[in-house]
């Protein structure tokens, strides 16, 4: 395709060194559908005639078939989609194809097939959360009033509810979500007609392909259209955090799966067995979806500092955007589908729970706070009674709520039979009514409004 001022052939290492077909195959159709808008627009705007506009077109569609019937053959030599689809333009239609290259360079085209790609990514992965969000609130509705302990320091501290602890994920699941859908708003301008970098002397209408292309609009500067991969960095930076929160639950899987927990049994469709151990079931999808984690923040990495130092326009290392990209998709892709399937499938063990937050001293802050209020104690007197009711609880192996009155009575004579209304694991978590707090009815109020208006 270039060959015209060389004399020799590339080393067969350059070849391979050069070559991306092995992995930007991958966007054979967004590369057809950037042609087919390009070749129409050139038609229109009468830069090649409306019979070889009309050849062009129906050989691409012949292109798309091929490839959608046989794969995309992976030739070195083609070096890439580009080169690969006219090459094959050429094979369907002859010296015609030569003419679809006008006013185009492969910078603005694969700065426009990536895009188109990187959309798509995005619109899939939005609906693959929205099946996440559903299984999520399908579950907190399920268990909207399930005590369970809630933890700072990892140490019992509060109890709270199943429901509100899931709704704690709905909530970074929406915020994902929420990022990407800001990523797919702000890379919705088409590059093409860019050219190499300058933009081109042929009259073409860059509104005109770029709306054929379900763009917003042409991008504004031709430098910056050819070197810009904002576009994709925004997707992963929106890939590692949604990844990030995916992981932060599978490790919560992981831990409640564990026998010293016992919160959640895993479904046998995501446990796995030992070769050696009859007894085990593991939870190696929550440990897989934790780990793609660490390689998704690896791609993003790694197209960052691929570009951090490279000066305007094009340069061969953007050639190196696409497999952080795809690799990152992928791993996403699955992460999100089975941290969906795990969720619709776990059982939750609340009796267990339910044992671990009366256990732990979780209403503490509920006797506290019941001094203040009915006995009027300053809160740091009350938090100094308290504690010496939780030593004495705890000298005795028993839960707070089974002191007797007079042992309470011992350590504060201002306490009264009334407190072991707050006492108990249930009262505790009914009394959170502050906005955005566990008690039941706010986590079944916070499902309900989740419903109607998705944000
Ligand atoms: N395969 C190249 C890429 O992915 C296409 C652009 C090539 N442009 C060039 N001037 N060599 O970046």
């Amino acid at each position: 395709m270039w060959g015209g001022r060389f004399a020799e052939g590339p080393a067969a290492v350059m070849r391979e060194i050069n070559a991306s077909i092995p992995f930007d195959k991958r966007l054979w159709r967004q590369d057809v559908d950037g042609s087919l808008a390009h070749v129409a627009m050139l038609g229109k705007q009468g830069i090649v005639t409306p019979e070889d506009a009309a050849a062009i077109t129906e050989g691409l569609h012949r292109v798309a078939a091929d490839y959608e019937a046989n794969g995309v053959a992976e030739d070195l030599t083609l070096e890439d989609i580009h080169m690969q689809t006219e090459a094959k333009l050429a094979e369907l239609i002859g010296p015609v194809a030569g003419r679809l290259h006008t006013a185009r360079s492969r910078n603005d085209q694969v700065a426009t097939d990536f895009r188109l790609w990187v959309r798509d990514a995005i619109d899939q992965t939005l609906a693959a959360l929205g099946g996440l969000r559903a299984a999520l609130l399908v579950r907190a509705e399920e268990h909207a009033a399930s005590v369970m302990p809630g933890f700072t320091h990892l140490q019992s501290a509060q109890p709270v509810t199943l429901g509100h602890h899931l709704m704690a994920y709905h909530e970074m699941i929406v915020r994902d979500a929420s990022r990407f859908a800001d990523a797919r708003a702000r890379m919705n301008r088409c590059p093409l007609g860019a050219a190499a970098l300058a933009g081109t002397g042929f009259p073409i209408d860059r509104h005109a392909t770029a709306a054929a292309l379900g763009f917003d609009g042409p991008t504004a500067n031709s430098l910056d259209s050819v070197s810009d991969r904002d576009f994709a960095i925004d997707y992963l930076q929106a890939a590692t955090n949604c990844s990030l929160h995916l992981s932060r639950l599978a490790e919560e899987f992981v831990l409640w799966a564990s026998q010293p927990f016992g919160f959640v049994a895993l479904s046998d469709q995501w446990s796995t067995g030992s070769s050696i151990m009859p007894q085990k079931r593991n939870p190696d999808a929550a440990e897989l979806v934790r780990g793609h984690a660490g390689r998704i923040m690896g791609c993003m990495t790694a197209l960052m500092v691929t570009m951090k130092g490279l000066p305007l326009a094009y340069s061969k290392d953007m050639q190196d955007d696409k497999p952080p990209v795809f690799e990152a998709h992928d791993l996403l892709a699955l992460s999100i589908a089975a941290m969906t399937g795990m969720v619709e499938s776990a059982t939750f063990r609340t009796d267990r729970m339910r044992g671990v937050a009366e256990a732990g001293f979780s209403t503490a802050t509920d006797l506290a706070d019941w001094l203040v209020r009915v006995a009027g104690l300053p809160f740091r007197e009350a938090h100094h009674v308290t504690g010496r009711a939780v030593k004495l609880a705890e000298d005795k192996g028993l839960k707070l709520d089974a002191l007797a009155l007079a042992d309470l009575q011992a350590i504060d004579a201002r306490i009264d039979a009334g407190v072991y209304e707050v006492l108990s694991v249930d009262a505790s978590v009914a009394s959170r009514t502050s906005f955005g707090g566990t008690a039941p009815a706010n986590v079944r109020a916070a499902i309900a409004a989740a419903r109607v208006e998705p944000r």
